[in-house]
This record gives structure tokens, C-alpha cells and sequence, in this order.
């Protein structure tokens, strides 16, 4: 069966990795989260002192951009690819607050996308992929046969993050998550650098009021309508 490329993109906490993920198992797709890339050069620039109250030392991290080396390796007892920087698992440190807080500014820096952009379409070389993000169907994958641009409202957005955090025993409020998501919107339409738009032939999927069964659903539809052809 031939094999296509699946970009997914939308805004932040719409459910965008839980759909893709479960969309890259029933395909036997490779899956691939873009923004885990831009959290771990977060990371990154947090450790090295490069992210002082919000502003970023660009040209420091510019300079420092071949040190940064990103893989995905897959976890046996999750069952899940995991997140690695430098040689280091940082799966769970890149989803806290601090590098959620900062990505979007690190993520704004156009030699940072490049860098991050090259690596993807490396990664997507073989086709038979789903990646995830903010440009994936408009930078990343232009051809890609299938874009699906993921959103949902603010609230429901802001919910899901909450109750994730929250079942993960991190003391976080509501309103603070619901800023964050607010900012991270801001930030990721209004950049210069490939700001998040849906592309042209990318097909709407709004989930506020749909459950996770039903998005799978919907998305395997398309793609095997497209797989099919
Ligand atoms: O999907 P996420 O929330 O984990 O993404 C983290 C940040 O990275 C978010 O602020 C947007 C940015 N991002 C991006 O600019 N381009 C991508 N392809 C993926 C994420």
C-alpha cells in the first residue's frame, strides 16, 4: 500500500500528538512531534542562562545552535517515543511549566526553525509519516497528501492542559494555563517566522466537542480515502 505524509497543525493544546499518535498506530506511521523539538531547544537555552525573564539571548543561541542535537527514541515501557537532548531522556522536564512558559520566543527565531525544519524533513524523507506542529503544512511538508489543521476553543484548550498537569501532580491554576495558552496563540500567529496559518488544502477539524474516539475516527477516514486512491 502506498505510503503518504500527514501534517497535522493547529494551535496549542488541542489535541493535536493524542490524534496524530493514535492516527501513526492504526497506520503503522512513524510519528513525529515537531513542538517537542522547539521545547527541548527551550531546554536548552534555559540550562545555559540564555532566557532571562521572558527574553531570549538570540545571538548567544544562534552561536550555540550545533550543540544542540535532538533525537526520538522509543520507550519501551511507555510504549511511546521519548524526547532526548544531548543524550539525555527530557521527556517529562520539556512538558513543565518553565519550557511552556518560554518556547514560543525560542521558537520565533528564524535560524532556530531552520535548524529544527531541516531535521524534520530529513525525518519525513520515507514518507509513511504524521507530523505534528505549528508550519508542518505549510513549511515543513507543503506536498504533503494529507494537512488536517487541528483547533478548539481557548477554555476547552486550556482544560485539557489543566486536568494533564494536574494528573500529573503539578500545582498549577487554571487562569495561569489559560494565559499560557492565550500568549502561545499570540505568539505562534503573529511571528514572522512561519507563523501558524491553516494552509489552503488543509481540511478543518474542530474537536471542542468531540471526544478522542471520534477524532481518530474522522481523521482515518481521510487518510485512508487518500491512501486508497
Ligand atoms: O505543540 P507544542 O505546544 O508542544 O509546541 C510548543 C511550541 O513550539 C509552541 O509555542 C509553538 C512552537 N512550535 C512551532 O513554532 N512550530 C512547530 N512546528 C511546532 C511547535
Amino acid at each position: 500500500m502506498r505510503k503518504i505524509t500527514i501534517a497535522v497543525d493547529g494551535h496549542s493544546s488541542c489535541g493535536k500528538s493524542t490524534m496524530a499518535k493514535e492516527l501513526a498506530r492504526e497506520l503503522q506511521y512513524i510519528y513525529i512531534d515537531s513542538g517537542a523539538m522547539y521545547r527541548a531547544a527551550t531546554l536548552f537555552a534555559l540550562r545555559n542562562n540564555l532566557i532571562n525573564n521572558g527574553q531570549v539571548d538570540q545571538k548567544t543561541l544562534i552561536s550555540k545552535l550545533d550543540q544542540i542535537c535532538i533525537e526520538f527514541k522509543y520507550n519501551e515501557s511507555s510504549q511511546k517515543a521519548d524526547t532526548w537532548l544531548n543524550g539525555e531522556n527530557v521527556e517529562e522536564e520539556i512538558r513543565q511549566l518553565p519550557v511552556s512558559q518560554n518556547v514560543s520566543p525560542v521558537a520565533t527565531i528564524k535560524e532556530v526553525r531552520q535548524k529544527m525544519v531541516a531535521l524534520q524533513q530529513a525525518m519525513g524523507q520515507e514518507k509513511g509519516i504524521i507530523m505534528d506542529g505549528r508550519d508542518i503544512g505549510t513549511v515543513v511538508f507543503p506536498d504533503a497528501e494529507l494537512k488536517i489543521y487541528m483547533t478548539a476553543s481557548e477554555e476547552v484548550r486550556a482544560q485539557r492542559r489543566y486536568d494533564e498537569l494536574i494528573g500529573k501532580k503539578q500545582d498549577v491554576s487554571f487562569e495561569d494555563i489559560l494565559k499560557n495558552v492565550r500568549e502561545r496563540d499570540y505568539i505562534d500567529q503573529n511571528r514572522e517566522e512561519s507563523p501558524l496559518r491553516k494552509a489552503d488544502d488543509a481540511l478543518i477539524l474542530d474537536n471542542s466537542n468531540l471526544t478522542p474516539v471520534e477524532q481518530l475516527q474522522w481523521a482515518l477516514v481521510k487518510a485512508n480515502e487518500i491512501i486508497q486512491q
